[in-house]
């Protein structure tokens, strides 16, 4: 049996190193009542049997049900923060207006519910809510504030893609963590305000060492990356090949073939995976070489733990069995959605936005942190940065300072036209919400959602960069 066990959080441990079964958060359909509600609360967690960690969750005591929406509803979400700290919920990837959207301005302080209508007016895609409170965005996703969010449409059920919950259509969400004697550890000072936090072990779905049963037959996986600042490099342990079927923005028109694939935080991407050989393999990733440190990590010298935490890794482990019954046509559809994208030749301006580090900064100017900056500016809750017309279309440029980030933009999808002045990558391809950069890129945007009231944010989505000011606010009307 498929462990779809609602909130089974305390996985037992088979013993040391033993594997855990995946656990699948549970599915919040807001279909029936057009609505649905999270608690965000405290609880403990016990990552490792006998270790509990203080930690947060929604409906749980670690991240958060899989919810579950469908393109033209208007769906009534209730949000109660039970924590003794502000929180939010921002809604990533949900093109909706501004002052819905769960950024810095839509506080929930201890004790209050919020209640925003969210209409969902876009294609089927794996989309993600986590906490986004000013300066403490990092700490309460590291401690579990994130959970899945789908968008759902007729077009893409009538694709015959797997799509049974838990069972061959499966949330993935990848965070790497760190403990210390089992117990979950939040590291902190100026290296990981400049690198980002990461860890040494890499949890799915909130379980160490994790086991997946999957049908032997084609499974879709949703791979969201929640962690605060790694970025993968996945790929099978057997080289296998899959098929690459949606971004951040919903599905590609085509599948793509790919053997490896970047998710950088904040970043989605559906995969299909053929299992159909049963035979076991595993998810893993190579070593993650983002540093602002010249020379990579050859310079860390205080490293062990650094390059621990940067090091190759399983991040699942698949065994395939006859399991459930085959719903799906087991065949990969030639079209799977048509788009119309944003059209170059109607934009209007053009915007650079410059991701800096401040190379002072770094080198021990002792601002705590400081120098993390868009266009030398850290973030002011209090300044618009930019004013865009409601409707229009843009070309923003990109560029990030000393490492690669992951710049992500609210309430639009956009398509990159250029990476390093040349062709994108072909991982590159849209509809796209965050994407890496260093080397700058031209990104083609459609704002098509008012942010008057409140605004929407543009920042790097290494939680640690944009808690230290690595951020920025337009308005759109
Ligand atoms: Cu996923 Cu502004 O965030
Ligand atoms: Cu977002
Ligand atoms: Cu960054």
């Amino acid at each position: 049996m498929f462990a779809t066990t609602a909130c089974s959080r305390s996985t037992p441990g088979l013993g040391g190193g033993g594997a855990n079964p995946l656990p699948m958060p549970p599915l919040l359909d807001a279909r029936p009542g057009r609505s649905f509600a999270l608690r965000v609360q405290s609880g403990t967690t016990s990552f490792y049997p006998g270790r509990p960690s203080d930690t947060l969750g929604y409906n749980g005591s670690y991240l958060g049900p899989t919810i579950r929406v469908r393109r033209g509803d208007d769906v009534a979400a209730v949000v109660t923060n039970g924590l003794n700290a502000d929180t939010t919920v921002h809604w990533h990837g949900l093109l909706i207006p501004g002052e819905l959207d769960g950024g810095p301005h839509q506080i929930i302080a201890p004790g209050a519910t919020w209640r925003p209508t969210l209409p969902i007016r876009q294609p089927a895609a794996t989309l993600l809510y986590h906490s986004h409170v000013h300066g403490l965005t990092a700490e309460q996703v590291y401690s579990g504030l994130a959970g899945a969010l789908l968008v759902t449409d007729d077009e893409e059920q009538g694709l015959g893609l797997p799509s049974e919950y838990g069972v061959d259509d499966l949330p993935l969400l990848i965070q790497d963590r760190q403990f210390e004697n089992g117990r979950l550890v939040m590291p902190g000072g100026m290296m990981v305000a400049m690198q980002g936090r990461r860890g040494d072990t890499i949890l799915v779905n909130g379980a160490v060492n994790p086991l997946a049963a999957v049908p032997n037959r084609l499974v879709r996986l949703r791979l969201v990356n929640a962690s605060n600042a790694r970025i993968y490099e996945l790929s099978f342990s057997d080289r296998r090949s899959f098929h690459w079927i949606g971004t951040e923005g919903g599905l590609l028109e085509h599948a793509v073939a790919l053997e490896a694939i970047t998710l950088a935080p904040g970043q989605r991407a559906e995969l299909l995976v053929d299992f159909t050989d049963g035979r076991s393999a595993s998810l893993v990733t190579a070593a993650d070489t983002n540093s602002s440190m010249m020379g990579g990590m050859g310079m860390m010298g205080r490293g062990a733990r650094r390059t621990d935490a940067a090091a190759p890794a399983t991040v699942l482990r698949f065994e395939p069995r006859p399991l459930g019954q085959a719903r799906a046509s087991g065949v990969v559809p030639t079209l799977l959605a048509s788009r119309t994208g944003p059209d170059a030749s109607k934009a209007v301006r053009r915007r650079r936005l410059s991701l800096n580090m401040g190379m002072g900064g770094m080198m021990g100017s002792g601002s705590g942190g400081g120098g993390l900056t868009i266009n030398g500016k850290p973030f002011d809750m209090n300044r618009i940065d930019e004013t865009v017309k409601l409707g229009s279309t843009e070309i923003w440029e990109v560029s990030g300072e000393m490492m690669r980030h992951p710049i992500h933009i609210h309430g639009v999808h956009f398509d990159v036209l250029t990476r390093g002045g040349g062709q994108p990558d072909v991982l590159d391809q849209g509809p796209r919400d965050t994407v890496v950069v260093k080397e700058p890129v031209e990104l083609l945007i459609r704002f098509d959602q008012p942010a008057k009231s409140a605004p929407f944010m543009y920042h790097c989505h290494i939680l640690e960069h944009e808690d230290n000011g690595m951020m920025g606010q337009f308005s759109v009307a």
